[in-house]
């Protein structure tokens, strides 16, 4: 199957790299900047092209330019879009009806990565027009990490989460090695510390299905150290700023959309 890539900054990249994982797929890696398309097929192998050969050639071809550009892009390749192809779109708030009207007539998915794709470790929500375009994207997609199938109307709020979720992250961690440096500990040691405190704490929520209050429960001996942590988390509204840095990314999502 001949998978082509029309812009390959961040996310395409990230993309492509667990794309060209899967049996029996080639890659067509196609950017504006030439170079930054070079470099990575350097990394993964593939066929440098142009937007044009892309879509003349591939079966499929993931769209990962930014959201104002979607539209010029597709339509500076009128007349020369392989009819069959499926089209995927990582671009946050382009809705698939408008997808629909720029590509009439193919099979199209709307995704919603995050950049932990690149090592097989992301989360993908994602709305497929057909079966036959959600059977292709699920298996190019399978060393990606892991994906969901959601109502194209809980976009927004799988962007706010797990699309914008990583910096969230990110920043407890810094947070978190930010104390321990203060603490004594050396920032490469306190960074590594914390996030491999996420990356274990993630891994318990998912291998062992319990919900996150048990097993925050399991670690708080009445009266301990944890307990006095939580406690001053909670004090300084560590869930309600969560739930707000959510809520605002979906609000931002809606007036960009
Ligand atoms: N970054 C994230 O965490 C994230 C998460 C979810 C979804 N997304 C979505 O992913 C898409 C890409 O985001 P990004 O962060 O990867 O942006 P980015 O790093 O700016 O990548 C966009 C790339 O597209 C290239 N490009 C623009 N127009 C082109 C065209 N007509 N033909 C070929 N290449 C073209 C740009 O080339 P130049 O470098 O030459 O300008 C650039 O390399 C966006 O639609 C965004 O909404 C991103």
């Amino acid at each position: 199957m001949l998978v082509g890539f029309i812009g390959l900054g961040n996310m395409g990249s990230a993309i492509a790299k667990a794309v060209a994982k899967v049996e029996g797929t080639d890659l067509l890696l196609s950017n504006h900047n030439v170079a930054k398309a070079s470099k990575l097929q350097a990394e993964i192998g593939g066929t440098l092209a142009t937007n044009q050969e892309v879509a003349e050639k591939s079966d499929v071809v993931f769209l990962g330019v930014k959201p104002y550009q979607v539209g010029q892009a597709i339509a500076e390749l009128a007349g020369s879009i392989n009819k069959q192809a499926v089209w995927i779109s990582m671009a946050t708030g382009v809705a698939l009806a408008d997808l629909e009207k720029l590509l009439p007539g193919h099979s199209i998915v709307r995704m919603m990565p995050n950049t932990p794709v690149a090592l097989g470790a992301g989360m993908t929500s994602f709305t497929a027009s057909d079966d036959a375009a959600k059977a292709v994207f699920t298996k190019l997609m399978v060393y990606s990490g892991e994906t969901v199938e959601i109502a194209e109307n809980l976009m927004d709020a799988a962007t706010a989460v797990a699309g914008c979720g990583p910096a969230y992250v990110y920043q407890f961690i810094e947070a978190m090695a930010d104390a321990g440096v203060q603490n004594g500990l050396a920032r490469q040691a306190a960074i590594k510390m914390a996030a491999q405190t996420v990356l274990g704490s993630a891994e318990m929520v998912l291998k062992t299905g319990q919900h996150p209050a048990e097993l925050r429960d399991a670690v708080t001996s009445p009266g301990g150290s944890t307990i006095a942590g939580v406690v001053a988390l909670e004090q300084n509204g560590f869930r309600y700023a969560t739930i707000s840095a959510v809520n605002a990314a979906l609000a931002r999502n809606k007036e960009l959309g």
